[in-house]
């Protein structure tokens, strides 16, 4: 068996064995090879890029990119995204994915970036790897009919809102995307590739984009200041109108574009359920409506996950709840983040480094990349048995320092 980073030559047998991987039935008509070889030579960094071979042919698929990861405080991480892993039912639990892993890994600490992250197909297969949960989604739907907004929430007078077509959510998307990014711990980069393939512009061969309206907020110096993607479907029972509205996307700046664009989704003629499939775990929304009970959550989960591959790197970025100086233990199998290290909350420049010092508290680097993005609580975490206390009260010192206000957040799949 032979692992190794793939050319352009191979990416015809390398997407196949990748659909395979995500049971999909290959389709392997003239048209539809030309359509992938044009898609991936764009997509893919081929320096980072991995199938595994037996014999000529491709088994496994493993993909990574570079984003640059929010977190809390504004800052812009390099993170390393890992995607695109399959091994074919006919080679798996042979160890492929854990090769694969550890060499993406090791490129990944070698070239600097801070931490790897991933979304996972199944829950129980990259905590192994050092990877925890980082930032949880939700999916909730709206009654329409039940929902009335509460008169004190945030307006703008003369803002309004305006259908765009998608030639402009190319123009006006990257603009509002770029500075929404630094106020949301857990977003990540999204290039101009990306808004040509949430756009249809530039058409996916395997993630076709649905008929989908978009529209944009203007706060009332015209400014662009929240935009939202939605779809609906053609939902009628005896005469009378019963649509879903579905938000792919809605991203605002402030609250008042914010609900301003869940009121409009919310008062599209024949709409009486609105869908949000994707969206951060602590919406305004319920707080925003008469009655929070015409929200349903149907789904909180994990998203993204994280693994710390450099601690100091990572640490020393974001910024903390309390001025407190904490040493943490961190155990390590695959050695990147493992040792002992002082995360100091000061307010003018928190840092972490590593120390001799004794330690407050021990973890495992899954459980760090947990706490990283500010959701996970070292308090629960400490009672579960998955942090251990080495000084009394430390766990609660880490709740203060390194929880947030508002959860961290990533909007879109990779
Ligand atoms: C997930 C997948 C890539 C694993 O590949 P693999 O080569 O079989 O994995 P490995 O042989 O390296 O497994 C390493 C360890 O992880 C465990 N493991 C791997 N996948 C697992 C899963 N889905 N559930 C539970 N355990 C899993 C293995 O049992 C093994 O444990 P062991 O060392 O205790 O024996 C493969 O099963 C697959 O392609 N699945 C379908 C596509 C998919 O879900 N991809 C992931 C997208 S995020």
């Amino acid at each position: 068996m032979d692992i190794r980073t793939i050319g352009e030559e191979d990416i015809i047998p390398w997407t196949a064995a990748l659909g395979i991987g995500f049971l999909r039935v290959p389709d392997d008509n003239k048209d539809n090879r030309e359509k992938r070889l044009a898609h991936w030579r764009q997509r893919v960094d081929f320096s980072r890029t991995r199938g595994a071979y037996d014999g000529d042919r491709c088994v496994g698929t493993f993909r990574s990119f570079a984003t640059g990861l929010t977190v809390p405080g504004g800052a812009i991480v390099p993170a390393s995204a890992i995607t695109n892993v399959t091994v074919s039912a006919t080679h798996r639990r042979r160890g492929l994915l854990t090769e694969m892993m550890h060499l993406d890994l090791a490129d990944a600490a070698a070239r600097g970036e801070a931490l790897a992250i991933l979304i996972a197909a199944e829950y129980r297969i990259y905590g192994r790897f050092g990877f925890g949960v980082a930032t949880d989604y939700q999916k909730f739907s709206l009654d329409t009919l039940r929902t009335d907004f509460v008169p004190d929430a945030p307006v703008e007078p003369g803002a309004r809102i305006e259908l765009i077509t998608p030639e402009e959510v190319i123009e006006l998307g990257p603009p509002l995307h770029e500075e929404f990014r630094p106020m949301r711990a857990g977003a990540i980069e999204r290039t101009p590739l990306w808004w040509r393939l949430y756009t249809g512009l530039e058409p996916s061969p395997i993630n076709p984009v649905p008929g989908r309206f978009y529209a944009v907020y203007r706060d009332p110096s015209g400014k662009v200041t929240g935009m939202v993607g939605y779809r609906t479907d053609d939902h009628w029972e005896e005469f009378v109108p019963k649509v879903t509205l579905t938000v792919d996307s809605l991203l605002a700046l402030t609250p008042a574009a914010e609900i301003a664009l869940w009121r409009f989704c919310v008062n599209v003629d024949y709409v009486n359920r609105v869908e949000g499939p994707d969206r951060s775990p602590d919406e305004l929304l319920p707080l925003l409506v008469r009655d929070p009970r015409a929200i349903t959550t149907q789904t909180r989960r994990d998203f993204v996950w994280a693994r710390i591959l450099d601690a100091p790197a990572a640490f020393s970025a974001r910024t903390y709840g309390t001025r407190d100086r904490l040493v943490v233990e961190v155990h390590d199998d695959l050695g990147h983040a493992a040792g002992r290290f002082a995360i100091d909350g000061a307010a003018e420049q928190a840092r972490c480094v590593p120390t001799g010092d004794p330690a407050d508290l021990a973890l495992d680097v899954a459980t760090l990349g947990a706490l990283y993005l500010g959701s996970g609580s070292p308090v629960r975490l400490a009672a579960a048995g998955r942090i251990s206390e080495r000084t009394p009260g430390a766990a609660e010192r880490a709740e203060a320092l390194l929880r947030t206000a508002r959860e961290p957040w990533c909007p879109d799949w990779f």
